[in-house]
């Protein structure tokens, strides 16, 4: 008798252990699946023109030469053929920079949905640009084409975020948060897959491959219209209640969404207190000052980490470590990095942002730390070129962990309604600085520092956890207004705080 009363104790705790699971698995309705599965084809577009010019330089550059051949009637200067791949190159960050900054513009006017919506034009005629300039013998086309999906791509780091954000429930957000980058990561694997030669990396194909982003845009086109806009936009923005109701119950698949409706609420009162909040003024005002440094901190460390170093460069990389197939090395490393970002995605809801944020970093600096033992010991040691795929690989894995994903949700997290907007706009054009940067001046600086290149990362990622661990809060499983309150606290008592104070300031309901 007694032993029974103990199993089904056991029972009960293990159910009642179970229980918060439960309730957040009925939160994942086909609603809210659908409108964050189609909100990240837009992340995907931006992976894709991530990966996509990497693997084939060579078969462009050929373009490149013939068209100046035939036009000029002399073959191309190398100068000039590097000058014009590079800007092929980069010119994409560049449009980023000014999509990301634009985000503000859209937002507010014409809600999240449609902005997304409307972003596809430029999809659209990219496609166009980049897949006819072979057949017009333009690589001016190309380049254009690259500028206008990177305009495509900056909208989308901003859009994306916000728009999972605001229709995610409070527990799922970060996992959620994390499909955004998991749809980075599949389409950068997506196109080192498609690049090879043997699909659409050759003479003839090539244009297929830029021109690739038709479908999914289209895709998106057929999807968006039929998702809801943001709950928080119709109630907070348009003051529409009775709709930001309706579309409440969609997506959490209850009628009773007074608690949700009950946060969002306050969020607005708060807003008629603070307006809409302009960039300067995100500056200016020292409500704002302590999240908007988090926000841009947390962007630089993802960027500055070098990532895009390995997703730019990696055949390259592989090659001077002598390893032999650097192709395949490259396509494991998107592997590992589309593997580990679905690791983050269900741990982030427990372990916490900014636990996962510290681990990654340390990682990383420790990968990058095996890397350049390796590249240093290479000539001595030929078995160094198989530690250093290792060392990559781990690299990549640590960086999904945490500093891959977290930045580009979390700050949809640190700010309320009114501000946001900005704030994602100042994080989105700080990220994509960083990338510019990076992506421009790495080969010049690996070509100066040699096997010691990576030493500037472990250092840049070793600053960013020092800063991570004193001034970056958790947010998980608290409202938008119980982090943004936490920051009030803060800016009103002169950061007395500590992150671990201004997390208990958050209800801590977890999974
Ligand atoms: C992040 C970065 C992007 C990088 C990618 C790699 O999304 O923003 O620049 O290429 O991760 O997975």
């Amino acid at each position: 008798r007694q032993s029974q009363v103990s199993a089904e104790l056991l029972l009960v705790s293990s159910l009642t252990k179970l229980l918060p699971v439960f309730v957040v698995l009925q939160q994942i309705t086909f609603p809210l699946l659908m409108s964050v599965g189609s909100a990240v084809i837009g992340s995907l577009q931006f992976g894709y023109n991530t990966g996509v010019i990497n693997a084939p330089q060579k078969i462009i550059e050929n373009f490149i030469n013939e068209t100046w051949s035939e036009r000029y009637g002399e073959p191309i200067t190398p100068n000039s053929l590097t000058a014009i791949w590079a800007t092929a190159v980069s010119i994409f960050s560049v449009g980023g920079i000014f999509g990301s900054f634009s985000v503000g513009l859209f937002v507010n006017r014409f809600g999240r949905r449609n902005s997304m919506l409307m972003a596809n034009i430029l999809a659209f005629i990219a496609a166009v640009l980049m897949g006819f300039s072979k057949m017009a013998k333009s690589w001016e086309m190309l380049i254009v084409g690259r500028f206008v999906v990177g305009l495509y791509s900056g909208l989308s780091t901003g859009f994306v975020p916000m728009y999972v954000g605001e229709v995610s429930p409070t527990a799922l957000r970060g996992a959620l948060g994390t499909l955004h980058q998991l749809g980075i990561v599949v389409g950068i694997l997506v196109a080192q897959v498609f690049g090879l030669e043997a699909i659409l990396g050759n003479d003839n194909l090539w244009p297929f491959l830029l021109g690739f982003i038709f479908i999914p845009a289209i895709i998106q086109c057929i999807l968006l219209p039929l998702c809801p806009e943001s709950p928080r936009f119709l109630l907070i923005n348009r003051n529409d209640e009775n709709k930001a109701k309706t579309v409440l119950k969609k997506l959490r698949g209850t009628t009773d969404v007074s608690a949700d409706m009950q946060e969002m609420k306050e969020e607005s009162r708060q807003m008629m207190r603070e307006k809409k909040v302009t960039i300067p003024e995100l500056f200016r005002s020292p409500l704002y000052r302590q999240p908007l440094i988090v926000a841009i901190i947390l962007q630089l460390s993802q960027q500055l980490s070098g990532i895009n170093a390995v997703f730019y460069y990696s055949t390259r990389i592989f090659e001077k470590a002598e390893v032999e197939q650097p192709v395949y090395a490259t396509i494991g490393a998107g592997v590992v990095n589309t593997a580990f970002t679905v690791v983050s995605l269900f741990v982030v809801e427990r372990a916490g942002r900014r636990s996962l944020h510290l681990l990654g970093l340390l990682g990383m600096a420790g990968s990058a730390v095996l890397m350049t033992i390796a590249m240093a010991l290479l000539e001595q040691v030929k078995w160094m070129s198989y530690l250093s795929i290792v060392a990559i690989f781990a690299f990549v894995a640590f960086f999904e962990i945490g500093p891959g994903p977290i930045p580009w949700f979390i700050v949809a997290e640190l700010f309320s309604q009114g501000p946001r907007p900005s704030a994602i706009a100042v994080a989105g054009f700080s990220n994509w600085t960083a990338n510019f940067i990076v992506g421009m001046t790495f080969q010049y600086v690996a070509d100066l520092c040699g096997a010691y290149v990576f030493v500037i990362f472990t250092v840049l990622l070793l600053i960013f956890f020092v800063f991570t661990y004193f001034k970056v809060p958790e947010t998980r499983g608290r409202t938008f207004d119980e982090i943004s309150a936490g920051f009030r606290q803060t800016s009103a008592t002169g950061e007395k705080h500590s992150p671990e104070e201004l997390n208990s300031l958050g209800a801590d309901s977890q999974l």
